[in-house]
């Protein structure tokens, strides 16, 4: 019988040798590449959405987690830090709970998804809710993990690349290619860095050990920040990020040079959308693909979208779109009306006509 052994044994000889010391892993990667033709009907291309929902822990925070604790399991490391919006967290929580190490964890204060606070608690995490936002958390954590043996487990941390760039080779296995267009949320620009590195390396474009080349080309890379929350976008740093996608909340992202590398290298871009936008994609994902993710997962869909209506997608171009998270993490945004009222469940009696009734069946 065959199982999917998690990326690092699955990608083996297009990772780093430190990696394979002490491998820990809760079987991450091997993702569904899901054709989307309510997307593709809309956007004249053919896009598929690549779920990293369906990773270990809800996000594709697992393939980079899985390389970093391992690398710090190799060094005999003890504790782990990390500065999170939540996702990062509740990964490495599970990975260093697997690799009998300690968790330490900086959260902005109420500004993280209860199901993600939740899974950071259950596996164990010394969590902090500090008084600031995402980006005053990473500094903090940074300097922590300077003047102490805990290892920081961010994205600026290169372990963190290596294990991410490992869902763009999934990509191109399944599609035989490289995609055409590649669009994602960007945050703290770590994964748009990763999966740049990983289309380049498969192209034979890296800088690394030569290895045979998989694909033949490279996408460009479409990035998308929240509007309220766009410093790539606007150019420089923003202090008071706000967007109901709390994921990417971030006004001061650590990879921004590598992003505006991927993006101008690609012939891509990195533009806006807003929480509106972010929402509407959010339910078309939902209702019409099947597919439940966390709002910032939607921001990807969301620019897709929008460049459609402005006739910047190419018709027949092949278009994959990373949804991030999944919608279980911070699932109270399935319960609104797209003008704001509360959703909530048609009551009946447990008898069958009530409910024929009630679901206006003869
Ligand atoms: N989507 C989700 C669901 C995320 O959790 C994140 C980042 C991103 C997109 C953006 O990715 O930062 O690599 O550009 N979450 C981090 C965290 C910041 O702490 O969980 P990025």
């Amino acid at each position: 019988a065959h199982q999917w052994r998690g990326v690092i044994a699955e990608y083996a000889d297009r990772l780093p040798a430190h990696l394979h010391e002490k491998v820990v892993t809760l079987g991450e990667g091997g993702t569904p590449l899901v054709p989307a033709p309510a997307l593709s009907q809309r956007t004249g291309a053919d896009v598929f959405v690549k779920v990293e929902g369906m990773n270990p822990t809800g996000s594709f925070k697992d393939r980079g987690m899985t390389a970093a604790i391992s690398a710090a399991a190799g060094r005999g490391a003890k504790a782990v830090v990390c500065a999170s919006t939540g996702n990062t967290s509740a990964s490495a929580a599970a990975y260093a709970t697997r690799a009998g190490m300690t968790c330490a964890v900086l959260v902005p204060d109420g500004k993280i998804a209860m199901g993600k606070l939740s899974q950071a608690i259950a596996h164990g995490a010394r969590l902090l809710q500090v008084d600031g936002n995402f980006d005053d958390c990473l500094v903090a954590a940074r300097k922590l993990a300077e003047v102490s043996p805990i290892e920081l487990v961010n994205s600026v941390n290169p372990d963190r690349i290596q294990g991410q760039k490992t869902a763009a080779f999934e990509i191109v296995d399944a599609l035989g290619d490289a995609p055409d267009i590649h669009c994602l949320p960007v945050g703290n620009a770590g994964n748009i860095t990763a999966y740049w590195k990983g289309f380049r390396e498969y192209a034979g474009l890296d800088d690394g050990e030569p290895l045979p080349a998989v694909a033949t080309r490279t996408p460009r890379m479409w990035g998308f920040q929240a509007a309220g929350a766009a410093p790539l976008v606007k150019g420089h740093p923003v202090d008071q990020p706000e967007t109901i996608a709390t994921a990417i909340r971030i006004g001061n992202p650590a990879s921004w040079e590598q992003a505006t590398d991927a993006r101008d290298a690609s012939g891509g871009v990195i533009e806006a959308v807003t929480d509106e936008q972010i929402l509407a994609a959010h339910r078309i994902l939902s209702a019409e693909v099947g597919v439940f993710v966390e709002p910032a997962s939607a921001a990807g869909v969301a620019g897709l979208l929008a460049r459609a209506e402005q006739g910047l997608v190419p018709v027949g171009a092949r278009v994959v779109v990373t949804v991030t998270g999944h919608g279980l993490k911070d699932p109270q945004w399935a319960l609104r009306t797209p003008d704001g009222n509360e959703v909530t469940p048609t009551r009946v009696s447990a008898d069958v006509m009530s409910i024929a009734d009630a679901l206006g069946l003869d």
